[in-house]
């Protein structure tokens, strides 16, 4: 076996560029103890693409591997609970924060923060779902949780073209939902080659505090202006499952379709506890699981990573960026 592994690592605070590929010596990955896994692919994500250009302040760590995911098999596992060969994904719990990440040919991991892959997700399909497919599980789980079905009524997804969106969009559609995509791109087919039953613009935000009342359910990668449009336009009981800040951290907003309309705002954070990681991964090898990962996966060499990270910091990524960690 190797004695060095490739890794994408940024070496201090505020450098110029979006770092660059390295290669680290392995032995200390060994000594660490837990489960060594050998990277396939990895995701990108929108933090991923802040830490590479320095803002955010999401790196606590220098000289620090980015990557808040990645999918493997395990190398070595001093916990009998992973065996070599498992096919696993790590995400979160402060990877390239507070401890190496996942862009990397190698990564180390306390076993407690490893999800085994589950049946039904080969690892390009796991990769693709990703941290951002995680969340719109999350996000749909919740809308359930909080009394939303398939049938209660159209569904809309804002930022549709989006990691998170995108892939909700399949799996809503899959579920049955008449899902309405929200996107300021024009509207080429992707977006319904996904279960889209519709592509509009964005909402615009109107004058009064209850608009025509449309949406049964929807999830939120903006917040601000464009959260408060979907909160106006929710149907009696709807359920807004809110994750991003893609457009803004603020909330203009009233309290009336809360009030007026028994609409919820339920609050989505991907970085959840391991129960919790183990009880979606399996849906999504079931019934969320994307039928369309295929149209939503773009993967690129580690050498490329610059173009996602432009892409994203941009606005114009579609669908998810997924590193092939061996090329
Ligand atoms: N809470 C959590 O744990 C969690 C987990 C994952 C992601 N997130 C957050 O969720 C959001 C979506 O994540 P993602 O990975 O899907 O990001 P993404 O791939 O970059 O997609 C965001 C989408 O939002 C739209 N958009 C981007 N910039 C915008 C702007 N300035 N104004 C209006 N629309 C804009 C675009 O869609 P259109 O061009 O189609 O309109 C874009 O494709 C991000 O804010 C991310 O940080 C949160």
């Amino acid at each position: 076996m190797t004695e060095t592994y490739r890794a994408w690592r940024v070496e201090r605070e505020g450098e110029p560029g979006f770092g660059a590929l390295r290669e680290l010596p392995l032995a200390p990955l060994r000594l660490a103890g837990g489960v060594l896994v050998q990277g396939a692919f990895a995701g990108v994500n929108f933090k991923d693409a802040l830490s590479a250009a320095g803002r955010g302040k999401i790196v606590r760590t220098f000289p620090c591997t980015l990557g808040i995911e990645m999918v493997g098999t395990v190398e070595a596992s001093d916990d009998p609970a992973f065996a070599p060969g498992d096919a696993v994904i790590v995400h979160g719990f402060g990877l390239a924060a507070e401890r190496d990440g996942g862009f990397a040919e190698f990564l180390q991991a306390p076993a407690d923060r490893v999800v085994k892959l589950p049946d039904g997700l080969s690892p390009i399909e796991a990769a693709t779902i990703g941290v951002a497919g995680y969340t719109a599980a999350l996000a749909i789980d919740a809308m359930q949780v909080n009394g939303w079905t398939p049938q209660a009524g159209p569904v809309a997804v804002n930022g549709a073209t989006g990691g998170v969106a995108s892939l909700g969009i399949d799996m809503l559609a899959g579920l049955g939902a008449e899902v309405h995509a929200l996107t300021r791109q024009p509207d080429d087919g992707w977006l319904r080659s996904l279960g889209a039953a519709a592509v509009a613009a964005p909402l615009a935000v109107g004058e009064r505090p209850l608009e025509r009342a449309a949406w049964s359910g929807a999830l939120d990668s903006l917040g601000g202006p464009a959260l408060d449009a979907l909160l106006r336009t929710m149907l009696p009981d709807g359920v807004v499952a809110a994750f991003g800040n893609a457009s803004g951290n603020g909330l203009p907003t009233s309290v009336l379709p809360f009030i007026l309309r028994g609409v919820r705002l339920i609050g989505i954070n991907a970085n959840s506890p391991l129960p919790l990681r183990r009880r979606i991964w399996p849906r999504l090898g079931a019934d969320l699981r994307p039928r369309h990962a295929a149209l939503v996966g773009q993967t690129l060499p580690m050498a490329e990573l610059p173009r996602a990270f432009e892409a994203l910091l941009e606005g114009r990524g579609r669908g998810r960026f997924v590193v092939d960690l061996r090329a």
